[in-house]
């Protein structure tokens, strides 16, 4: 019996621009092909000079008789600089469908397929707020210039990428599919120097790949929209769709709820997305297994192709029907294929694949076409030319085609327009079993709208507090409005908070925190050194305490633990525990101790000389640390005159700079003696403690470094140390004895400090036995008592400034429309009486990234 495919089914083969044309000089791509470090394994260089050669290459597959070319335009050729459009390539482009044509063959274009412009990275990128506009801009020029000669657009190439590598590298359980060196691409000082090289920073950088998060899914869902809607009025009869990378999703008993949550991710959230378009793209090249702790490896038995992905052709049918029954929109399967070097395996992959999507055609589901990725072997991103989906082989030493038996027998295929005889779809391995109907991942609601009103606002500048209203919409501030300018926020939708006079204002942050450090307001430890379970659930309890403190992010100064802030910062983000935004620090080495006060618990050293302190900073990177603590010199009050002790040699610390640079870590120094802080400013650190003994050296060198460097003075456990009154068999009296000569000193040097300009974040060391966890605002006050800050400068010390050491000074620490809602409605006025700010109670409301960590009280 003949298996026949509907009769204007649509067979053909795909390629991209930046796999295959070569030279793409102008994209975000080939910069991070081609900066230091980068992770990629070779460039794409000349690839296999497709951008030369589409006469040639159109020619040849029109001659295995396929029926279309399913081809990308590149935005960064057409568009080179910012609004100027290249005739040159657009007509390159027109030549491209054109020889497709000629040639009998329905040219299938892709307006976006992972690469773009780099200039677009200056402008935010996929996180950019222009970018829909800008990208619909782009298409409508293409659109016009094709003028009728294409009838099928997909509009970007597997919108969904970025959420797949986002949750593979929060869960680095598996292989991802575009392929991807795990280890390097994790130890991103490459990706530094790529967006410079972009004309960006690395927090703002944001190229197709890594727009996983809700922003970046936003902004592509409104950049879909936006070029569709451009493509409806300029050639209206085009067909349009997106494309997304769909494995066949399956779960192990007990991980329903995980295979629900990334079929969520990856299709039903594009759900709303793709309403309105004519077909829907399907990209399927495997299947993946969800168990109860996230998606596992594929069973022992099953076979793996050249990417490490489980050979599942049957994947494709299974997929087809999943996406079937939640939309009604045709299918086209734009790539399918597998990359080995065994062509036979291909052959076999190709015919198991049509006998699976033929069946689920049997049975109904809407499949209009099919196109095998890839028509040649070509540059697979991070893996380079190794991997090959080809039909058509190429030796990249003389650019020549040579046509593989799989090109054939695919090109039988599509003649006959049927399976071919004896493909049969297998059973799948293992236990593994789609979702059972009914179970869906419920995505968190988004919280409805916010509006204070009836508010002073102290929005982070240092500015005067005004009356006005603040209008929270998801986690960012959408609207500002002053009283004395009549007008108010708008209140659509929103939940409106009166806050009856209180003072709203932005989260604060502690510069100095330490959550490994045990005691809290809430629990007294008598001392430093907990086992590691007790450890792990107080930095967690410390957390939250921060949090009800008013704390909505935290800069973390050492940890008692290798990863344990790692894991916890994820834990926050994941929104399973309270707790403030959180920069993770490496574990702090022990400092030199005489032993008779405090024991500073016993952490692993990471040896001297620069090799192992190379070694150290990788390490912390490689797992996740953000920042890398070294005590640059000792603490007297530990052991007597240790403060001016240096405990690194120049060769180490420049040791550490370099890797820091290199892996993309930020250092952070204690650091009381000059020496040691000149050594910290020379070598790139980024914020330095206490910097008691600053010479008029040092202090030239801090301010020559103040656009990179924020000093902490860490006048908390200062204080604290004089007020402690600690029971007998505790002698303080040297540490005290210490603590007023420092307290003295800062006294004079913070105000010269700011006076050249140099940032400094109060922050003050808490979690000490007589310097608890929660009693962080305290350092408020202090500053306005020793350093002559008036609250509202020491205010913005804490917010503005604490948001530029969190490294998000642009999105951080201020109340204006854009910035995080990160936000404290306190009752009373703390630029007048910034001490009101110790008292929790005065927190009427606590609001950490648009929601309430402490609401306010309902209203009548
Ligand atoms: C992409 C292609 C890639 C292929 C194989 C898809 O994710 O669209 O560019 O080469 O998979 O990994």
């Amino acid at each position: 019996m003949t298996r026949s495919f509907p009769a204007d089914f649509l067979w053909g083969t795909a390629t991209s621009a930046h796999q295959t044309e070569g030279d793409n000089t102008n994209a975000d791509f080939w910069v991070e092909e081609h900066v230091e470090g980068s992770p990629y394994v070779e460039r794409s260089g000349d690839a296999i000079d497709h951008f030369r050669r589409y006469r040639d290459d159109i020619a040849l597959l029109a001659g295995l008789g396929l029926k279309s070319y399913r081809f990308s335009i590149e935005w960064a050729r057409v568009e080179p600089r910012e609004g100027e459009f290249s005739e040159q390539a657009l007509a390159h482009y027109r030549d491209v469908v054109d020889t497709c044509l000629a040639h009998g063959l329905e040219p299938f274009v892709t307006l976006h397929h992972f690469s773009s412009p780099r200039w677009l990275m200056g402008l935010g990128g996929w996180h950019g707020e222009r970018t829909p506009a800008l990208f619909a801009r782009y298409v409508e020029a293409v659109m016009r210039r094709m003028d009728g000669r294409v009838r099928r657009v997909v509009t970007l190439n597997e919108c969904n990428i970025g959420v797949l590598l986002r949750s593979l590298f929060q869960k680095l359980a598996f292989v991802p599919p575009v392929g991807v060196d795990v280890a390097s691409w994790k130890a991103p000082g490459w990706r530094t120097a790529a967006a410079a090289e972009c004309g960006t920073t690395l927090e703002r950088y944001c190229n197709f790949k890594m727009a996983g998060d809700e922003k970046g899914v936003a902004t592509i869902a409104a950049a879909h929209r936006a070029a569709r809607e451009a493509i409806r009025r300029v050639a209206p009869g085009v067909q349009v769709g997106l494309s997304l990378a769909l494995s066949q999703v399956q779960a192990l008993p007990g991980g329903e709820a995980n295979a629900a949550q990334a079929w969520y991710g990856n299709f039903q959230q594009w759900l709303p997305v793709i309403a309105g378009d004519d077909f829907f793209g399907l990209q399927n090249y495997t299947r993946e297994i969800y168990g109860p702790a996230g998606q596992s490896a594929p069973p022992a038995e099953a076979e793996r192709t050249q990417m490490g992905y489980e050979f599942a052709p049957e994947s494709l049918g299974a997929v087809a029907r999943a996406v079937a029954r939640e939309t009604a929109l045709p299918i086209l399967v734009t790539e399918n294929g597998i990359a080995t070097d065994d062509d036979a395996r291909r052959v076999a992959f190709i015919d198991r694949a049509l006998a699976g999507l033929h069946a689920a055609i049997d049975d109904g589901v809407p499949v209009i076409g099919y196109t095998y990725w890839s028509a040649f072997d070509n540059f697979e991103w991070v893996f380079g030319y190794a991997k090959r989906f080809g039909l058509v082989a190429v030796d990249r030493a003389t650019q020549q085609r040579l046509v593989k038996p799989s090109a054939h027998h695919y090109a039988a295929i599509v003649q006959a327009n049927a399976v071919p005889e004896g493909a049969e779809a297998q059973p799948q391995p293992g236990p593994a079993r789609a979702l059972p109907a009914g179970v869906r991942f419920t995505p968190p609601k988004a919280p409805p709208a916010v509006v204070f009103a009836n508010v002073q606002v102290f929005d982070g500048s240092g500015a005067p507090s005004f009356a006005g209203e603040v209008r929270v919409e998801g986690n960012r501030i959408v609207a500002v409005a002053r009283a004395s300018e009549g007008a108010g926020v708008p209140r659509e939708g929103a939940r409106v908070v009166d806050g009856a006079g209180a003072t709203v204002m932005p989260g604060l942050v502690e510069g100095h925190a330490h959550l490994t450090w045990p005691t809290s307001v809430e629990k007294f430890v008598p001392g430093m050194q907990l086992p590691p379970e007790e450890l792990a659930i107080t930095a967690v309890r410390n957390a939250r305490i921060l949090l009800d403190h008013g704390f909505t992010s935290a800069y973390s100064a050492g940890a008692l633990s290798k990863r344990l802030e790692i894991v916890l910062r994820d834990q926050i983000e994941s929104g399973g525990v309270p707790g403030p935004r959180l920069i993770p620090s490496s574990v702090e080495r022990e400092p030199p101790s005489d032993g008779s006060f405090i024991d500073a618990g016993e952490v692993d050293e990471h040896g001297v000389g620069p090799d192992n302190v190379r070694a150290f900073v990788k390490g912390c990177a490689d797992i996740g640390a953000r920042a890398v603590k070294f005590l640059l010199s000792g603490e007297s009050a530990l052991k007597a005159g240790a403060s001016l002790e240096v405990l690194y040699t120049d060769e180490e610390i420049r040791a550490a700079g370099e890797q820091a640079q290199a892996s993309d870590v930020w250092l952070t120094g204690h650091a009381h003696a000059s020496e040691a802080i000149k050594m910290g400013v020379r070598h790139g650190f980024r914020v330095l403690y206490h910097c008691t003994y600053a010479d008029e050296e040092a202090l030239d060198m801090l301010e020559a470094a103040r656009d990179r460097i924020f000093v902490g003075p860490s006048i908390g456990i200062i204080q604290a140390t004089l007020d402690a009154d600690p029971p007998p068999h505790f002698d303080m009296t040297h540490m005290k004895q210490d603590a007023a000569i420092v307290l003295e000193r800062q006294k004079a040097l913070v105000p010269e400090l700011r006076r050249r300009g140099i940032r400094l974040v109060p922050g003050g060391d808490y979690g000490f036995p007589f310097n608890p966890h929660g009693r962080n605002a305290r350092d408020l006050a202090l500053w306005v008592e020793h350093f002559g800050y008036t609250p509202a400068e020491a205010l913005h010390a804490a917010t503005a400034l604490g948001g530029e050491i969190m490294g998000r000074g642009d999105e951080l620490g201020r109340i204006a429309p854009g910035y995080l809602a990160d936000l404290l409605l306190v009752d009373g006025d703390p630029t007048a009486d910034v001490a009101i700010l110790q008292d929790k109670q005065r927190l009427k409301a606590i609001m950490k990234d648009g929601r309430f960590h402490k609401a306010p009280e309902a209203q009548q």
